[in-house]
């Protein structure tokens, strides 16, 4: 028995943050975003958005593409590097605005966090867990260091949501899970936590906001992505030749360019939305992914390749037949 994907949702906010808005804010220009990252405009949460809002929107919507009622959700896993707050998790806000009270947790895995998820309700599922709802939620921009001109461009915010259910057809075909920790310190919040809780000096020192070494984290993530997708066909027994739609996390289009070369894959096979959202972490691949299929791209029966890399440094495949029941 394996799982499959039976209903879905998305939820973005409203309010857009240009290119030239950014030109406006830091010492930056439009050429250079687009040249070196893809990106043309992100997605920013208003003051009543946050990751639990966002979360619970594109939740309520994969529920009721489903065919369900919220009653009939038995796990509730929410993948998110910017929880909703320190305590509780971030579940227990989305379960309350869904009317939920099946078990709920959080999943940190950074922006390989809905992949990770993937997995972990597709393991529930076959130790007999009826309907998994995964829910990949971020609003990077509360993080987001608006004076640092190396970050504040890349990230946007926004959630996407996947129920999961048995299925008689091939379902999840095969997967890799990874982290490096000897390369957190790459991508990091370093102060908030318990190794250095908040203090007005971790703010003075603007700890408080992501911090990220873009070169290395460039070269580890094409090298990641490449070799886990890799290993992940090579479990299924499948070429790159046989995946119909490679579903790379979004978070520069050059990493993305130069993974899909590296497997092979050509960029007709490759989704690609960070044009219009930025890297918005664990729902990036939950976006590429649904948009495709509502607009019909991706069909019953296609095999699709998802593949994400994040904080940890995390990476992370999954290979699977499209495919609502
Ligand atoms: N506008 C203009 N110039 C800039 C900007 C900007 N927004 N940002 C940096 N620069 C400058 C730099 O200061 C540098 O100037 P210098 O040569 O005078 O020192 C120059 O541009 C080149 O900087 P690089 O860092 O070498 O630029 P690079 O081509 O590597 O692009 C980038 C930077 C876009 C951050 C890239 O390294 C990248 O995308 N890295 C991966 C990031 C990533 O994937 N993060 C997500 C991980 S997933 C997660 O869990 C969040």
């Amino acid at each position: 028995m394996s799982a499959t994907i039976t209903g879905y949702g998305l939820a973005v906010p409203e309010g857009r943050l240009t290119n030239a808005d950014l030109e406006a804010r830091v010492d930056t220009n439009d050429a250079w975003i687009v040249e070196r990252t893809g990106i043309r405009e992100r997605r920013i949460a208003g003051p009543d958005e946050t990751t639990a809002s966002l979360g619970a929107l594109a939740g309520a919507i994969a529920i009721k593409d489903a065919g369900l009622q919220p009653a009939d959700i038995d796990l509730l896993i929410v993948a998110t590097a910017t929880p909703e707050q320190p305590i509780p998790h971030t579940g227990a806000f989305v379960g309350e605005t869904l009317g939920l009270r099946c078990g709920s947790f959080d999943l940190g895995a950074g922006c390989a966090g809905f992949v990770y998820g993937l997995v972990a309700a597709a393991g529930m599922v076959a130790a007999g867990t009826r309907n998994v709802l995964l829910i990949g939620a971020e609003t990077l921009s509360r993080v987001v260091d608006p004076e640092d001109r190396g970050t504040c461009v890349l990230f946007g915010d926004g959630a996407g949501a996947a129920v999961l259910a048995a299925t008689d057809r091939r379902g999840i075909l095969a997967w890799d899970l990874g982290c490096d920790g000897s390369a957190a310190h790459l991508l990091e919040i370093p102060a908030g936590g318990s190794r250095r809780p908040t203090t007005i000096d971790t703010i003075a020192a603007r700890d408080h906001y992501l911090k990220m070494a873009g070169q290395e984290v460039f070269r580890r993530a094409v090298r990641a992505v490449v070799d886990s997708a890799r290993l992940t066909l090579e479990r299924a027994g499948m070429e790159p030749s046989d995946v119909n739609w490679f579903v790379p996390h979004q978070a520069n289009a050059r990493i993305i360019e130069a993974a899909a070369n590296r497997l092979g894959i050509p960029s007709e096979r490759t989704l690609v939305n960070i044009d219009r959202y930025g890297n918005t972490s664990s729902a990036s691949i939950p976006l590429a992914l649904f948009e495709a299929v509502a607009d019909g791209r991706v069909r019953e029966g296609d095999i699709v390749l998802a593949s994400g890399f994040g904080a940890g440094m995390t990476w992370a495949s999954a290979l699977l037949e499209w495919g609502r029941q």
